[in-house]
């Protein structure tokens, strides 16, 4: 059986987005990035009219002309979710292009684009371009959106290396087997950006009154803030999905859990599919050998027994919100299977 027959066979599996990216996009980016290397800030450029989906005064065309005709500059958020005021000596700026034509998918909270991004140095992607491509989550703009997209980069910058990356491990509920690859079960996280906007710096045209430089400093400062990440492939349809990758996909969770993490609204149009194994060079990945990523952390919770007042309280509903969760991707996956698999999910790594 040829490759390309397979793929076609597989290609139920997955529900391609109604949204179609050009094919000329760059390759998608797919190393692991340690926060520490990852870009201080985004020089952003939207197209189209993008910014209307996010933003609450368009009806301003001078303002919407500002921002069509402007890059901007996002800051990255660190890990203690305060963003760098100053500029360090080495502060790198990657750039961005945001596109409406470039949508890859829409939640109840969120657009998701696929963008052209490129890195600074010293990080130099091997495309003929140099430019590589990455999924951006922007909230839509509310409340809520904002502060599920603002819990999920916490979420994000808390995910172990272990599952965000294929890794030679074992599982430690059977540690007489070999060692094997054991799938990512997140994609990898790029870092979580917020606009920085000092009307000083600005640029404005001459002609451009007080009151006009302030409406348009309102309008770019409400911007969404911008998370990135790998692009992971389409939405899974499980009733087409073999009882094997079902199982795969109930232990990626049991994997999640395991490492202290509850999805929080764990649905099939959470999990994507991409042509595997991840371990193989792009060209050599085919469907019929899937893989399955878990996405969407904006309503996640991460236990840490370290930081946890109440840690018994706290771990009785943690455990309870991951029985939950597993018993409905059971239902979902329609798979019958016992309670508890998260005490499989256990594993050792080798780097
Ligand atoms: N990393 C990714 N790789 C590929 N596609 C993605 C990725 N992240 C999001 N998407 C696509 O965008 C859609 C919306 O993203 P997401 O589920 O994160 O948004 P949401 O608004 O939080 O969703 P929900 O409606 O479940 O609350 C997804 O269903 C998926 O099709
Ligand atoms: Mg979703």
């Amino acid at each position: 059986m040829s490759d390309s027959r397979s793929d076609h066979d597989n290609a139920a599996l997955s529900q391609k987005s109604s949204f179609s990216p050009p094919a000329a996009m760059p390759p998608c980016l797919q190393e692991f990035i340690p926060q520490d290397h990852l870009p201080d800030a985004l020089s952003v450029r939207y197209r189209d009219d993008l910014y209307r989906n996010e933003n609450p005064y368009h009806g301003q065309r001078v303002w919407e002309h500002f921002v069509a005709n402007n890059a901007l500059e996002f800051r990255r958020v660190k890990s203690d979710l305060t963003s760098d005021a100053g500029e360090e000596p080495n502060f790198r700026i990657a750039s961005l292009n945001l596109e409406e034509a470039n949508l890859l998918g829409v939640g109840n909270h969120s657009r998701v684009y696929i963008a052209p991004f490129q890195l600074p140095p010293p990080l130099h992607p091997s495309t003929p371009s140099g430019t590589v491509s990455v999924a951006c989550k922007t909230a839509i703009n509310d409340e809520e959106p904002r502060s599920l997209l603002e819990n999920e980069s916490k979420i994000y910058a808390q995910f172990p290396r272990s599952l965000q990356e294929e890794l030679l491990g074992r599982h430690s509920a059977r540690p007489d087997d070999r060692p094997e690859f054991l799938a990512a079960v997140v994609p990898k996280s790029y870092g979580y950006y917020k606009i920085a906007f000092e009307e000083s710096k600005a640029g404005f045209e001459e002609n451009i009154d007080e009151e006009t430089k302030q409406g348009i400093s309102r309008y770019v400062r409400s911007l969404s803030p911008i998370l990135l990440m790998e692009n992971c492939g389409d939405m899974i349809v499980p009733f087409r999905m073999p009882d094997h990758q079902k199982n795969h996909c109930l232990e990626l969770i049991a994997r999640l859990h395991g490492a202290g993490f509850t999805q929080g609204s764990l649905y099939p149009r959470n999990i994507v599919v991409q042509p595997g194994p991840l371990t193989l060079p792009p060209a050599a990945r085919r469907l019929h050998t899937p893989s399955f990523r878990i996405i969407d952390f904006g309503k996640g919770v991460y236990f840490d027994p370290e930081t946890c007042n109440e840690k018994a309280a706290d771990f009785g509903s943690f455990l309870n919100d991951m029985l939950t969760e597993e018993a409905r991707a059971r239902r979902e996956f329609n798979v019958d299977m016992p309670d508890g698999r998260f005490e499989l999910c256990t594993t050792s790594y080798y780097y």
